[in-house]
């Protein structure tokens, strides 16, 4: 396979694990013997002070050329963010544009944590039990985030406003993404709502159960969010399957998934649109541990499996970047922000040594 891949490595601890996560990208080029052009673009706070906007024109060309981009985090340090006029910051002149961009309205968040990594948990081993599979997928172009945005006055008094519309063809399409998923996987689907409240959730549920009468095989259940955010942590397998969400709930709860299994550091994300999509970790962009070669690059490397499989349909590649990251974890090494005491020296893994590993291992492996 020949491909264009835009790299936008992003702030913070963004450039070390995404050079982890190319390192494992040309292992596997080598490995099934593809061929992969990577065209580098500045985007995020750093492009803002280099290039004088966080989304700088040429990296939006050099996007719409490659068939797939890979993104790292984004974000600096709240007082170097001050410097950013609040119109020009990353999260509303960068993450947001590009999803809309590339309309990549389906994101998909795995959740996973085996038996046998129970510890990462801040949970109890018990309720971890036989291990957590939650495929999340989060709606990522409606709802109150792309809503209109006023912040006034009126007879004196100051007031903030955010509008949240879904239309029909938003929730269905999104419906139809899930379901499918659910279907090909053989598993449950948990569709979250808050419709005692909200019209847009009423109406999210009434689109999703009109669409999941076309999938009479899979089972599905429609949950509200505040009871699923406390199930999550109180009995988080009872959602191994597919989880379903509009933007603003999912934006929570895939955060509360990252707790649950122990660190966002374990949460890689694929944001999929109908002619592009991009990859990348669902965290921040963690700058006080930036530079130090302490960051894990689990949810980067994890991205990339998703690029091979979710945008590039090659699942052998995929599930030998999948196998590699988990035997890292179960030969016993870890990454700092993971390690419990119990590890032990020699164990704990540096950024690079992390890659270097899963590169390593991805060699061994036969295809
Ligand atoms: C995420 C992030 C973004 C979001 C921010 C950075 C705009 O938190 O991808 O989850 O809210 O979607
Ligand atoms: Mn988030």
């Amino acid at each position: 396979m020949h491909k264009t891949i835009a790299v936008l490595e992003g702030d913070g601890i963004g450039p070390e694990i995404v050079r982890e996560a190319i390192k494992v990208l040309k292992a596997i080029e080598e490995k099934y013997h593809h061929t992969f052009i990577l065209n580098h673009a500045p985007f995020g706070a750093g492009a803002y002070f280099t290039d004088g906007s966080t989304f700088p024109q040429k990296t939006k060309e050099i996007c719409d050329k490659a068939d797939v981009i890979i993104k790292g985090p984004v974000g600096l340090a709240v007082e170097e963010m001050h410097a950013i006029p609040q119109e020009h910051r990353p999260e509303v002149a960068a993450i947001l544009p590009l999803r809309k961009r590339y309309d990549t309205f389906a994101n998909f968040r795995p959740v996973r944590l085996p038996r046998s990594l129970a510890s990462f948990s801040p949970l109890k081993p018990e309720i971890i039990g036989d291990g957590i599979d939650i495929l999340m997928i989060r709606e990522l172009v409606g709802g109150i985030y792309f809503g209109d945005k006023t912040e006034g006055a009126s007879t004196g008094m100051k007031y903030a406003r955010d509008d949240c519309t879904y239309t029909e063809e938003q929730v269905r399409r999104i419906s139809l993404v899930a379901l499918k998923e659910a279907r090909k996987r053989g598993v449950k689907l948990t569709n979250i709502h808050k419709a005692n409240v909200l019209a847009t959730s009423r109406f999210w549920r009434e689109v999703f159960e009109d669409v999941a009468k076309e999938f009479p095989d899979v089972s599905c259940q429609s949950t509200l969010v505040d009871s699923a955010a406390y199930y999550l942590v109180k009995n988080p397998t009872q959602f191994n399957g597919v989880m379903l969400l509009e933007n603003m709930q999912g934006d929570i709860l895939t955060d509360q998934a990252g707790g649950v299994i122990g660190s966002l550091g374990l949460m890689p994300s694929a944001c999929m649109g109908p002619k592009k999509s991009y990859v990348e970790p669902a965290h921040g962009s963690a700058p006080d541990i930036a530079n130090r070669n302490m960051a894990n690059p689990y949810s980067m490397i994890g991205s990339i499996a998703m690029l091979f499989d979710e945008c590039l349909g090659l699942q052998e590649e995929a599930q030998d970047i999948w196998n590699a990251l988990f035997r890292v974890f179960e030969e016993g090494f870890t990454t700092k922000e993971l390690a419990n005491g119990t590890h032990a020296q020699g164990k704990v893994l540096q950024t690079t040594e992390f890659g270097d590993t899963v590169v390593k291992m991805i060699q061994q492996e036969c295809s």
